[in-house]
């Protein structure tokens, strides 16, 4: 694809719309910590609703997919074509920011709505999707929305329980969706014509290079680990130090270990332990139990793989040396994803178009365009976040880059609509 086939008279977001609506939602479910709108929550449920109105206003249908996706449609000049998606999601990590999936939403909506101020119908029609779960903070469950448009779900997804004890299957009605009726959710490739997703870059390279846009080349893998360790409680003040089976003090030595994995020993590009439940979590007890999760990521699947052995290995020998027993268990691998160099050019295209300089680099983070891949081509816009934070409250990218990476996402959907 080429510049060639840009359409003349482009329409033009609206950059203080765009920010004023991702302000709006930015306070639906913030308090103190950060933005609180974990999936299914009633902050959650209090997001999607806005988003819902905001398509309407749009003069977008409104519907809702078995796996409680919310799905905008706007219909094109040729009926007889497959949709352009526009998608992300607008559940939060808990204490999470403002834009990690909001900006992908707000500015597909201002697409929609920047096409109708403009009066160019696009021949293709164009639906905008809010994926459910995608951070999968709930249920233990991600991209759990995409994966059930792209026909992924596993087994695991159906009998999904979340902490609390209460059932994905119990749940998914609170936000209109259907277990029973999942098979229902899933698209077949020739109603799509291609899924595009604008989405904070958060990490440091635009930030730091000074870059507006960012080409997205492929996202990462992630594996994600389970790991329980069982030693014995006893008494803090009673118990000498050589007769301890400290579930605790294993634990860290499994954390510091991850942490070498991917830092010292290059195994692979990320490790983090990102949740630990202590049992039974009191001063004057030695921790008969630990509880984490453990995950790697890397674009190198065997890296991945490097990293599980690595990490199996290490457990062992913790195990022996702190006389507790240590079971690690996959929970999920997610591979990686390349962008294909038609959908990569589509961007760098529009981003030409917009007059806006450009970068190629890959995604650190996970995304819905990972799973939509697998049934249409996908491609993704990243937008600068300052200093690199995400999934903290911190997060913040400058109104300009979002209204500029809106304006990327809609030149690469006329482009796309010209095909
Ligand atoms: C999703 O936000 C991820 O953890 O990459
Ligand atoms: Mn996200
Ligand atoms: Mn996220």
């Amino acid at each position: 694809m080429s510049t060639s086939s840009a359409p003349t008279g482009s329409a033009a977001i609206n950059s203080v719309r765009l920010n004023s609506h991702l302000t709006t939602l930015g306070q639906i479910g913030r308090d103190e910590f950060g933005m609180q709108r974990v999936a299914f929550s009633r902050h959650d449920v209090d997001g999607r609703d806005y988003v819902s109105g905001l398509m309407r206003a749009a003069g977008m249908s409104v519907r809702i997919d078995p796996a409680g996706n919310i799905i905008g449609r706007s219909e094109g000049s040729d009926p007889s074509l497959p949709a352009i998606v526009l998608g992300s999601h607008t559940d939060t990590v808990p204490s999470g920011g403002q834009y990690d999936g909001a900006l992908g939403v707000i500015a597909a909506i201002e697409v929609v709505e920047a096409l109708r101020d403009g009066g160019q119908t696009p021949r293709h029609p164009v639906e905008v999707m809010v994926f459910t779960n995608e951070e999968g903070t709930s249920f233990h469950r991600w991209l759990l929305g995409s994966r059930a448009v792209a026909g992924l779900w596993e087994a695991e997804d159906f009998a999904a329980v979340a902490d609390d004890g209460v059932t994905l299957t119990d749940t998914l009605p609170d936000i209109g969706g259907n277990i029973s009726r999942i098979a229902d959710a899933r698209r077949r490739p020739e109603e799509l014509a291609c899924y595009l997703e604008l989405h904070i870059e958060q990490g440091p390279t635009l930030h730091r290079g000074g870059f507006p846009i960012g080409v997205v080349t492929g996202i990462t893998g992630r594996s994600v680990y389970h790991v329980d360790i069982v030693g014995e409680a006893n008494h803090a003040g009673t118990t000498p130090m050589s007769l301890r089976r400290d579930a605790m003090s294993a634990a860290a030595q499994i954390a510091l270990a991850v942490r070498r994995i991917a830092g010292e020993m290059e195994v692979c590009r990320v490790g983090t332990v990102g949740s630990m439940d202590v049992h039974p979590n009191a001063g004057n007890v030695i921790p008969g139990r630990v509880q984490m999760g453990v995950e790697f990521r890397d674009e190198r699947m065997e890296s991945l793989s490097a990293a599980e052995v690595e990490l199996r290995r290490t457990a062992e020998e913790v195990a022996h040396a702190e006389n507790v027993n240590i079971t690690v268990t996959a929970q999920r691998n997610t591979p990686s994803v390349p962008i294909s160099n038609n959908m990569q050019q589509l961007i760098a295209d529009a981003a030409g178009m917009a007059g806006l300089e450009q970068v190629s680099l890959p995604s650190g983070a996970g995304h819905d365009a990972q799973a939509i891949a697998a049934i249409t081509p996908a491609a993704m816009v990243f937008v600068p976040s300052v200093n690199g934070i995400s999934h903290a409250p911190a997060e913040y990218s400058a109104p300009e880059d979002c209204a500029n990476g809106a304006q990327v996402l809609l030149n690469a959907l006329l482009l796309a609509d010209g095909r």
